[in-house]
């Protein structure tokens, strides 16, 4: 199958999936319902399940057991989103092409829309605990969790910074928590999932770190010189806000370098799997060359 198919493919799964948690009853709470639905289906590229899903893959094909774990990472992707965009956070308008669920409807509807997703995540993978509990999912929930928490501390530390200038090292830690954290764990659980060595875990927790650094790293090159009607989001806030990107810090050259290095020590990786990683080393060019 063509890459882009393929791709697609993973992304009509996942939109199928997701649809199935979709509450329509018409209750008190719908205007919470309908914006839970206007954000969690407003067309993302459900990059971190397809990761996982891909990542199973590598091992095994009946990717179906990721399901709960793929779907819980794309609510609590989804959750950061709209918290991220709130005016206490990054104030942005636009995202997906379309207002900013705070924009949509309110602020208050914005901030329990995310509580919404974060904690249906949750309730999504204790049910399928109890269908059935095996250390390997529990494993997975925990690897899950911690990952929302790096989530939460990248987010926090990426405020605390607005205005002021990082440290290498500190630029590197807020990306590789606000975006890597997410990406690892997607790639990871997909890998326990599928019963991987220790070695593969290993190896393709690598291969993620590196892939969630350069996610963020394009993700502040496109701030810089994307095109907003195909990104569906503002250009130039990161430069308005004065956030700490590897734009600001290195300039455009250098980060476009850094993203290409970040890239090339993936690939390293799953070009090792040969002809199974083909997918992976695709997508991982996909997210270099990537225009939103
Ligand atoms: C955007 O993530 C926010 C970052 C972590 C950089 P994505 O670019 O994966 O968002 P969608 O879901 O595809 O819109
Ligand atoms: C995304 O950070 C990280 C999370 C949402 C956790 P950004 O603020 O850089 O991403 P965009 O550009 O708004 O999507
Ligand atoms: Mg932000
Ligand atoms: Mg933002």
């Amino acid at each position: 199958m063509e890459f882009k198919e393929e791709l697609k493919n993973y992304t009509n799964i996942i939109n199928n999936e997701l649809e199935k948690y979709i509450r329509k009853e018409k209750k008190l709470e719908y205007k919470l319902n309908e914006s839970v639905e206007y954000s969690l289906m407003a067309g993302g590229k459900r990059i971190r399940p397809t990761l996982m899903l891909a990542t199973y893959k590598l091992f095994k094909d009946d990717y179906e057991k990721c399901f709960p774990f793929a779907i819980a990472m794309e609510m609590i992707h989804n959750f950061s989103l709209i918290h991220d965009d709130l005016p206490g956070i990054d104030n942005d308008d636009f995202r997906h092409g379309k207002l900013t669920n705070h924009k949509k409807f309110n602020e208050a509807t914005a901030i329990l829309a995310g509580d919404s997703l974060m904690n249906y995540a949750y309730m999504t993978i204790s049910k399928e605990l109890l269908k059935e509990c095996t250390e390997k999912k529990v494993r997975c929930f925990n690897e899950l969790a911690e990952s929302v928490d790096r989530m939460i501390i990248g987010e926090f530390v990426d405020t605390e910074y607005e205005g002021k200038q990082a440290l290498v090292d500190e630029l590197e830690y807020m990306h590789k928590n606000k975006t890597g954290a997410l990406i690892k764990a997607s790639v990871r659980i997909g890998a326990i999932l599928a019963d991987a060595s220790q070695s593969d875990i290993d190896s393709l927790t690598i291969f993620a770190e590196n892939l969630g650094l350069a996610f963020q790293i394009k993700d502040d090159i496109l701030s810089e010189i994307g095109d907003e009607k195909v990104l569906g989001k503002p250009v130039g806030n990161d430069k308005k806000r004065g956030k700490c990107t590897y734009v600001s810090k290195y300039g455009l050259e250098e980060a476009k370098q850094k993203l290409d290095l970040s890239i090339k020590n993936s690939l390293e990786i799953i070009k090792k799997y040969g002809k199974k990683g083909e997918f992976l080393e695709k997508l991982a060019i996909y997210i270099k060359e990537r225009e939103k």
